[in-house]
This record gives C-alpha cells, sequence and structure tokens, in this order.
C-alpha cells in the first residue's frame, strides 16, 4: 500500500552545508534501494519532509530519522493514503531556503515565519504539490 508521511521537526544543532549534504547523500543511497521518494525542505530552524512509499518502508525509514541526534520535536503532520506518487524520480528533493523560496513558504503560512507545525494537512498537500510544479525551486 503506497502511502505519503509528512513531518516536521527542528534542529537540533547550526547545522551546516555539510549536514544537508551529508542528509541527502543517505538519502538518494537508502531510499532508493527501499523505493521511497520524497522531498525536505530547511527553512527557520525547521525540517519539513514528505516520505512516500509503501507503508512499511516508509514506516522504518521514519522510525530511523527518529534517532537522528541532527534533529528534535519530531511531528507527524500527516499520513495518507495515495493512489500515486508525486515524486516520481526524486529519493529525495531540497527545497532551498533561499530568498525566492521565502515567497513559496509564506504563500502557505498563516503566521509571518515558515511554521510547519500549525499548518494543516490539506495545506500541506497544497505546498508539496506546487513545489514538484516548480521543479526550479529545487537546489
Ligand atoms: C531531517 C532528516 C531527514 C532525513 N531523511 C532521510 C531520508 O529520507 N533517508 C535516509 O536514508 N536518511 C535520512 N536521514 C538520515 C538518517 O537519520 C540516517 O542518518 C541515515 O539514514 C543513516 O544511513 P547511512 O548510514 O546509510 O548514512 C535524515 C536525517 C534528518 C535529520
Amino acid at each position: 500500500m503506497l502511502v505519503q508521511l509528512t513531518y516536521a521537526s527542528k534542529t537540533a544543532t547550526i547545522l551546516g552545508p555539510g549536514d544537508v549534504k551529508d542528509i541527502l547523500q543517505s538519502s538518494a543511497r537508502n531510499n532508493q534501494a527501499a523505493g521511497v521518494t520524497g522531498a525536505l525542505c530547511l527553512a527557520n530552524g525547521i525540517f519539513l519532509q514528505q516520505l512516500e512509499g509503501d507503508r512499511q518502508a516508509v514506516n522504518i525509514l521514519y522510525h530511523r530519522i527518529l534517532k537522528d541526534p541532527r534533529h528534535k520535536a519530531p511531528s507527524i503532520l500527516d499520513l495518507s493514503e495515495i493512489a500515486v506518487r508525486q515524486f516520481g524520480s526524486w529519493s529525495m528533493g531540497l527545497i532551498a531556503a533561499s530568498q525566492e523560496n521565502r515567497q513559496l513558504f509564506l504563500k502557505y503560512s498563516s503566521t509571518a515565519e515558515f511554521d510547519p507545525y500549525k499548518m494543516s494537512a490539506t495545506t500541506l498537500r497544497a505546498f508539496f504539490s506546487e513545489v514538484i510544479q516548480n521543479a526550479r525551486w529545487l537546489s
């Protein structure tokens, strides 16, 4: 069964570009093997990640990610069954926290700062769906 899991967490320390690169390298390696696709966004000290794939594979990955000391305060924001994948070919796309992206983040935020913890499941789905349509937002 194909599912999509969306969660947010907070960076545990100040992360450098090397940390994000390391996460993306692990993701490329492991997610492809596990048939998991998705996107990761880092803005305002908050990670927002959407994972999609087989329910068991997504669960196994999420529980591994939970143990990662680079983040804290994880919160599942949405878990839905999906008919088709959105991130067909991305083992893990990074949504860069550029100035341009701030506009996209804020478009879907009720608050002045990007705060996915406060976003509804519907809004989160709309956010990721726009991200996918605008692949130029990806770094
Ligand atoms: C916010 C965040 C998202 C992550 N996403 C993934 C992911 O999608 N896939 C993955 O394999 N590891 C991800 N990781 C890293 C894992 O926690 C873990 O370090 C890694 O899977 C270990 O695998 P490796 O030994 O092959 O590098 C993430 C870590 C963080 C902090």
